[in-house]
């Protein structure tokens, strides 16, 4: 579902910047100052009306950032998404229509997951991808690490999302079992209000470093 010239840049990006957009307004500086900061991905949530609009306006004027949608959870959504440019989908949970809609439009997509009755669900209709979430609530790494244990001869990985942050990301990174992590702290919906694309860029450079770092400690 995820396939591996989208894999492979989730890997390279590292870090997925969940973004929540009132205005459509804010789209492209909003992605502007992440790139400067070393985002190269965002899931964009449809969330609010502006969402699609925003999407699609990434989408023409950053092309260089992996621009995908989250929180889709109607079949009708897919559609709206393939239409307006997505490179990938996500949801929060694990629902078989909407996950046989993606493949049917063709729409590169990883379900939320958090149980191994999930996890094998999603590996039934051939996601081997998936968005670990809420990752924090549900118990973190050492949960994902139980939890994926039985099935790591699937070749499965997983975008931990939910509660991360600045202190903990780095330990999501370094394991084997993520192949990016991601969320909203980079640019915080009031921040995005506010257009404050000093503090969204300063945040993403933070976030990046660590990334960066991990990388270098890695080769
Ligand atoms: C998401 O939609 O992926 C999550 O809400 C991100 O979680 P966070 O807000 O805790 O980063």
């Amino acid at each position: 579902m995820i396939p591996k010239t989208i894999h492979d840049r989730f890997t390279s990006a590292g870090i997925v910047a969940v973004l929540v957009i009132d205005d459509a307004a804010d789209a492209v500086p909003l992605a502007n100052a992440l790139l400067k900061g070393g985002i190269a991905a965002i899931e964009l949530t449809l969330r609010t009306e502006a969402a699609l609009e925003s999407l699609a306006r990434i989408v023409s004027e950053v092309p260089d950032i992996l621009a995908g949608v989250g929180t889709i959870l109607t079949p009708e959504q897919i559609e709206q998404t393939v239409k307006a440019g997505a490179a990938f989908g996500v949801a929060p949970g694990l629902n078989r229509v909407i996950v046989e809609k993606a493949q049917d439009a063709g729409l590169p997509f990883a379900p939320g997951i958090m149980t191994p009755s999930e996890l094998e669900l999603a590996l039934e209709m051939d996601c081997r991808t998936m968005k670990f979430f809420p990752a924090e609530s549900s118990g973190g790494l050492s949960h994902l690490g139980s939890m994926a244990a039985p099935y790591l001869h699937r070749e499965i990985d997983f975008i931990p999302l939910g509660g991360l942050n600045l202190e903990n990301m780095a330990d999501y990174l370094a394991s084997p079992l993520v192949c990016a992590i991601g969320g909203s702290w980079i640019a915080k919906r009031d921040v995005i209000a506010a257009k404050d694309w000093g503090a969204i860029e300063n945040a993403a450079r933070k976030a990046t470093d660590i990334f960066k770092t991990l990388k270098e400690k890695q080769s």
